[in-house]
């Protein structure tokens, strides 16, 4: 029987780097702090030096991240954020937690990111702020919504969920906008080994309101200076990030490599297939196809032993939860489009070429 090939494997990756993360899980054991201590600092200073941004603060998970830069921005009831709706509910969801309104709008399908025109007609006195999401590892086209952001002093937040360490014109993603969030959920291309999430900016006020709220607006331990909530990155995650970002380059460049190989062995197929912009470095987070007849397509290869995912079946407007923004949003095309279409093929650095190819190989049987 011919070996099965999940979606994502997590257990390889961990297995090949066994040893740092035991020798960090011991360490942390050892020193017996757990909560807000070296580690998370130590992560913190490693990941805004990744990054090439001043400050990063380590919080409970990326939902959170976003939830506390708005917060930190002073956005909430009355304000507006303009945000996609072909997204992780995640984003729409920190937007609504703050007491603000998602503006949900469509977006293009080169990169899969906030089309400007649509954000251009969304623009209310009440926007405050424009909500980018790098998705599939793929930078969104920053220039054009900075610009509209500038113009009208709109705050831009990064969602940089699925794209740690991608760049735009050469410049990491997280630093273009005021202020960036990004998960390390566990399938992340930084992943913890639980929940764990980053605020990151260059902006020391946002980034001290960030550290304030995130702990009960604590400066110093039970004096609360403004109201907050806990939402702490653990010493253990830090730790284990720590060992998993010394590793994201060589990831992230294993990832393009087999999205290259993918696109070689597909370029003929009768599909859309992910685009690289020229002036982006794309890091296959996932790696998403576009095909009318998805729900056969992907039958088709399960029947092969192949795993995909749909990333994501329902957009956010079209939401059960969010029959509220249904009807303010009405139609966006292209979103409720890549709803029916998109599928996220077999993306992890840990596979094999021999998998990319058996991959490649039943795609196009598909349409033989
Ligand atoms: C684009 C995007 N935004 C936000 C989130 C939320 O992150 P978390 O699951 O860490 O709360 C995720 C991850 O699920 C995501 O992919």
């Amino acid at each position: 029987m011919t070996q099965e090939i999940p979606a994502i494997d997590l257990n390889k990756q961990h297995a090949s780097i066994r040893a740092e993360l035991d020798e960090a899980i011991t360490r942390v054991l050892t020193k017996g702090t757990f909560i807000l201590g070296g580690e998370v600092v130590s992560f913190e200073n490693e990941f805004a030096e990744y990054c090439g941004i001043a400050h990063a603060i380590g919080v409970a998970s990326g939902t959170d991240a976003l939830q506390l830069a708005l917060l930190a921005c002073g956005i909430g009831t009355g304000d507006e954020v303009i945000a996609p709706s072909h997204t992780a509910v995640a984003t729409v969801a920190a937007i609504e937690m703050t007491g603000a309104k998602p503006v949900l709008v469509d977006i293009e399908l080169t990169r899969f990111g906030l089309d400007p025109e649509a954000v251009v007609a969304a623009i209310t006195p009440q926007t405050r702020c424009i909500l980018p999401v790098h998705l599939y590892g793929c930078p969104v086209d920053l220039n054009p919504i900075l610009e509209i952001a500038r113009a009208k002093n709109i705050l831009v937040l990064e969602d940089c969920s699925q794209a740690h360490g991608a760049s735009y014109h050469r410049r990491r993603v997280g630093g273009w906008g005021d202020i960036a969030a990004f998960s390390f959920y566990p399938t992340k291309n930084l992943g913890a080994l639980g929940d764990g999430g980053a605020v990151v900016t260059n902006n020391p006020e946002l980034a001290e309101r960030v550290r304030l709220l995130r702990q009960y607006g604590w400066k110093e331990r039970y004096i609360s200076h403004i109201k907050g909530m806990n939402s702490r990155l653990d010493e253990l995650q830090a730790a284990i990030l720590r060992v998993k970002l010394r590793h994201l380059d060589a990831w992230n460049a294993r990832r393009r490599e087999l999205a290259n190989l993918y696109l070689e062995m597909l370029s003929g197929a009768d599909m859309a297939l992910p685009v690289q912009p020229e002036d982006s470095e794309h890091i296959f987070h996932q790696f998403v196809i576009r095909h009318p007849k998805r729900d056969e397509f992907q039958a088709h290869l399960r029947a092969h032993g192949i795993h995909t995912l749909v990333h994501y079946p329902v957009p956010v407007h079209l939401q059960p939860a969010y029959a509220n923004l249904t009807q303010m949003v009405g139609t966006l095309p292209k979103s409720e489009r890549c709803a029916r279409e998109v599928l996220s093929l077999p993306m992890y650095p840990e596979l094999s070429e021999e998998e990319i190819r058996r991959v490649s190989q039943v795609i196009l049987k598909f349409f033989n």
